[in-house]
């Protein structure tokens, strides 16, 4: 039995290498689910920062501070066998920065522009991201290299990853709301639309719903396919007992209930709180 602790060491017995999975929140539970899928015999760490949350909104700065803060507390400790930054926001800024810290593979999620510019039959995609991704340089380079004879429509949007935490926690989510969020990549009639913030497949089923012509583009499962190459053969029965291990954790003091129960619900067998940083 996994012990019920606030203590890190508590459960590290517990974990064999796992995928440490690290996102502001709930969103990188969306790629969480693709890599357990996948490669079902993983134990995983996943670390929710809601302390800092969101993390669109963060100078970049910020916010290099910040991932580098919690992996240096959660990397010597849990030494994983595949760090995974599974948010596009910090991604386009910090994995080099990680990449020379550690030796560790690291995996991060950008924005599917290729896929969804490949694809394309009007030549007209949206993006739909946080404000902090859809100003970054990362993305101007990403559309001029694969979107360049696109009409490329981005919407940079806190609104809708507060939404997607709504669906986790099974709180209301207004269509309304969602639908306002989503029309200036309507009125352009984009055919492809990528999901660039990891929250936003949390949406799917509203937005399917709303716009059932548009082909919705998230980089989940290829994000879980370039974990699963990294493994190798370690994604092989590596776990300490038979059955992997999933333990959740969030960076704010209290633990939400709603959400111990949300993630409980997608497997986790534990969430904790651990606090990092003066926050
Ligand atoms: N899930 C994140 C992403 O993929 C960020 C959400 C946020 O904290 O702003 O960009």
């Amino acid at each position: 039995m996994i012990p019920h602790s606030t203590e890190l060491a508590d459960v590290l017995p517990f974990l064999n290498r796992p995928a440490l999975v690290l996102d502001s929140g709930s969103g990188g539970l969306t790629v969480w689910q693709e890599i357990c899928h996948l490669t079902p015999l993983l134990d995983t760490f996943y670390l929710a920062d809601f302390a800092a949350y969101p993390y669109g909104l963060k100078t970049e700065g910020a916010l290099v501070e910040r991932v580098s803060e919690i992996l240096a507390t959660l990397v010597p400790q849990l030494q994983p066998g595949v760090i995974v930054v599974a948010c596009n926001t910090a991604s386009t800024i910090v994995l080099e920065e990680i990449r020379r810290l550690y030796s560790v593979p690291v995996v991060g999620v950008v924005p599917a522009i290729k896929t969804a510019a490949i694809a394309s039959q009007n030549r007209r995609i949206g993006l739909l991201a946080t404000p902090g991704t859809v100003a970054r340089d990362y993305l101007n380079n990403l559309i001029t290299l694969h979107a360049s004879d696109c009409q490329v429509v981005r919407v940079g949007s806190n609104v809708l990853v507060a939404l997607a935490e709504d669906v986790l926690c099974e709180r209301h989510v207004s269509a309304e709301a969602i639908a306002r969020e989503i029309e200036p990549v309507l009125v352009a009639e984009c055919d492809q639309v990528v999901l660039g913030c990891t929250h936003f497949p949390l949406l799917k089923p509203y937005l399917t719903q709303l716009a059932p012509q548009v082909a919705w583009v998230d980089s989940g499962k290829a994000i879980a396919r370039r974990v699963a190459d990294l493994l190798g053969n370690r994604a092989d029965p590596i776990s300490v007992g038979s059955e992997p291990v999933h333990i959740a954790a969030t960076t704010l003091a209290n633990l939400d209930n709603q959400w111990r129960e949300g993630v409980a619900k997608l497997g986790f067998h534990q969430a904790m709180t651990l606090p990092i940083g003066k926050r």
